[in-house]
């Protein structure tokens, strides 16, 4: 190998450590998947693997799902799981008549709204958001996902500020967006080959009963919530009067990974 050659070897990293999703790397998980997946269900896990690129924490998929019905999904054989993930969206169940029966209606009239018309059925979602979210919180944009609505909130806190400075958590998900990943805290999605990230983002560790992030032992065999919450405050007040210009805090309103900690 030539010096050249040398020079564009990547260097060594380290892979990310596997947070959440599929993690059963034990040869059990190969057992049950070897004993369970018939002909159809191994060649459907074979071509999803062809044609789709490797995402991270989902694939490669753990089975093929053909059903998915009120708080169950089913696989190819017809076997049910219940889905304790729902990716927090889902709390009515799959497949519910009265959100199937309000998206055939709603295809059947007006299917699409260019955002240059008003239209009832945006502006009555609209009205009802208004009327349920805290405080003087009164105006809505729709964007097309979770990510983008971070992001769009981060432009109009600069904006409003004229900052951009963000105080956020470790271990907080905000989306696989650039800005999201950037106020995000897991290793995955915003280290190594993600490269260099929003400037101004700082974190903050979490206030956490697993493995406490501020070092505080259990007593009497449970954690010392109160501590570590008041910690964690403690820690987010220290920062915005170090920094003096920072333009929003922005958190999950309820974590879920890697796990969801108690209430506090
Ligand atoms: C708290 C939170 N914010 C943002 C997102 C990102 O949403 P999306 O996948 O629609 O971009 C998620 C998705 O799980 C989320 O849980």
């Amino acid at each position: 190998m030539g010096v050249g050659q040398k020079m564009m070897k990547k260097p060594d990293r380290q892979e990310p450590v596997q947070s959440e999703s599929e993690s059963n790397q034990s040869h059990r998980r190969s057992d049950w998947a070897e004993s369970t997946h018939d002909a159809v269900t191994r060649d459907l896990l074979a071509e999803d693997t062809r044609y789709f690129m490797h995402q991270s924490v989902s694939t490669p998929c753990l089975s093929v799902v053909t059903k998915a019905e009120g708080a169950y999904i089913e696989d190819a054989k017809g076997r049910r799981y219940l889905d304790f993930h729902g990716n927090n969206v889902h709390h009515i169940g799959y497949g519910h008549s009265k959100l199937k029966a309000a998206i055939t209606r709603q295809m059947d009239t007006l299917p699409f709204a260019p955002r240059r018309f008003a239209c009832q059925p945006a502006l009555s979602l609209a009205k009802k958001l208004a009327d349920i979210a805290p405080g003087d919180l009164a105006k809505v944009l729709f964007t097309t996902g979770g990510s983008d609505a971070v992001e769009v909130a981060l432009k109009i806190a600069r904006a409003a500020t004229g900052r951009y400075k963000t105080i956020s958590f470790w271990d907080a998900f905000h989306g696989a967006g650039f800005g999201a990943v950037s106020i995000g805290g897991e290793q995955m999605f915003r280290s190594h080959i993600t490269g260099p990230l929003l400037p101004g983002t700082e974190h903050i560790a979490p206030f956490a009963c697993y493995r406490c992030p501020y070092g505080y032992p259990d007593r009497d065999g449970k954690p010392q919530l109160e501590l570590c919450k008041m910690t964690c405050a403690r820690f987010v007040r220290y920062v915005l009067e170090k920094e003096g210009d920072v333009a929003a805090v922005i958190a999950e309103p309820l974590r879920a990974v890697p796990y969801i900690p108690p209430p506090g």
